[in-house]
């Protein structure tokens, strides 16, 4: 199995359980996240099969949680939107800390597809929500997610650059 860490926290924020498609030369990976009932709704429904009628099912109902399986998975932590200002602010901070951390191929790559990928996900900002890995460490990869026009589950995009891949 394949694991992909915040190169500049360690957070993980990604396996091969999930599938990625490059966009954007290879800065951005696309992965589809799901919604999915999490709980023990199904446990509780066995466990009691000659448990009264409504009150129970109430119960179980209140147990079930609708989560987006990759947040729930990574513990990926909601932040608050940004406007144009403070993402770009971020991206430019953020290029600053990833850069000096890679290989010399991969900045020269990395620089030169900045910009490209910072315009995709500018120009998806008011949709976008945005996380971050698990310690929330200020400097840490983000992670946005939107809805494709028509889909109710959301599709992540990673910054390609800043994950590193570890086996395990
Ligand atoms: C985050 O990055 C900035 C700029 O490189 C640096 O000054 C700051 O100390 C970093 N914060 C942490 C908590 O490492």
């Amino acid at each position: 199995m394949l694991v992909y860490r915040d190169l500049l926290t360690g957070d993980e924020l990604l396996s091969d359980s999930f599938p990625y498609k490059e966009i954007e030369n290879g800065m951005l990976w696309e992965v589809e996240g799901k919604w999915v009932v999490k709980g023990p709704i199904a446990v509780d429904i066995a466990a009691n099969p000659s448990a009264e009628g409504s009150d129970e099912d109430e119960i179980v109902d209140d147990k079930a949680v609708k989560v987006i399986d990759i947040v729930d998975t990574f513990r990926l932590q909601e932040q608050p939107s940004f406007d144009k200002r403070q993402f770009a602010a971020y991206m430019k901070q953020y290029a600053n800390n990833l850069t000096p951390k890679l290989e010399q191929e991969k900045q020269e790559a990395f620089k030169q597809h900045m910009e490209g990928a910072t315009n995709y996900l500018q120009s998806k900002l008011d949709d976008l929500k945005i996380f971050a890995g698990e310690s929330m460490h200020e400097n840490g990869s983000l992670v946005f997610a939107y809805c494709k026009e028509g889909a109710t589950d959301p599709t992540f995009l990673y910054l390609a650059y800043g994950l590193k891949e570890i086996e395990c």
